[in-house]
């Protein structure tokens, strides 16, 4: 099935809901954000199948420091994981890998292993963007920061600054597990993103789901502030 309108280019995701997934099995949080991580990659499988040319993911924002330290390490051994059983798939399917955020203030051997998947996926079609130690406002004061240097604050000075930089302007926002705010995610790009906010925890978000909140967005009227 499919709207009247074009499909969405670029859609961002944030994950929730892995805990609570795990809480009401009865299993350790870190279950949780393994069945999230085979969640990333049936859905990565299935980009091919779509009008995505860019799904960016929240994996882990600057505030995820504070959580408990055996958490943090859980999920910075997942990527560690994830890169290296993913990398060939990803350069077999035609995935470039993007990052944005601070990620260059993460442990330095993930620093190597992510700097040498961008460098293998350089080539590819469709974009993986993945927000790593990344923060909005981090994201826009850094622009900011930056465009000034460059001589004036204008909007597309600001806008070439952002990590976002070479991505296609964002379609779809989509939070599951229930919560409807933003959590300091894409808050430049998202000004005119249509929003989605869907009850189903991301280790049960499937592929199937992706398809159709991508029809729902087919179908939904953008204006632009114009009427
Ligand atoms: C939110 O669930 C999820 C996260 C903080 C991390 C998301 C990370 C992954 C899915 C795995 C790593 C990703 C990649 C790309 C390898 P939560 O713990 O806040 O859940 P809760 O709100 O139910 O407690």
């Amino acid at each position: 099935m499919s709207g009247e309108g074009p499909g969405a280019r670029h859609v961002a995701i944030i994950m929730d809901g892995n805990g609570r997934w795990a809480k009401r099995r009865h299993l350790p949080r870190a279950m949780g954000h393994r069945k999230g991580v085979e969640a990333v990659r049936e859905l990565v499988r299935s980009l091919k199948e779509t009008s995505i040319e860019c799904l960016t993911l929240y994996a882990f924002s600057s505030e995820n420091w504070k959580r408990p330290e055996e958490e943090v390490d859980d999920l910075m051994n997942l990527m560690r994981k994830f890169i290296k059983s993913d990398l060939p798939e990803f350069i077999a399917n035609d995935v470039k890998l993007h990052i944005l955020g601070d990620w260059q203030g993460l442990a330095a051997d993930i620093v190597e292993m992510l700097e040498d998947a961008l460098a293998q996926t350089s080539g590819g079609s469709r974009t993986l963007a993945v927000a790593l130690n990344y923060g909005s406002h981090a994201e826009i004061t850094r622009a900011a920061k930056l465009a000034a240097a460059d001589g004036e604050i204008t909007e597309q000075a600001i806008e070439h600054h952002l990590f976002s930089a070479e991505l296609p302007p964002l379609d779809l926002l989509i939070r599951t597990s229930g919560e409807v705010r933003l959590s300091n995610f894409l808050l430049w790009q998202a000004a005119y993103a249509e929003m989605l906010f869907t009850d189903v925890l991301w280790p049960d978000f499937t592929p199937d789901h992706l398809k159709r909140a991508l029809d729902d967005f087919e179908t939904r009227e953008r204006r632009f502030g114009g009427r």
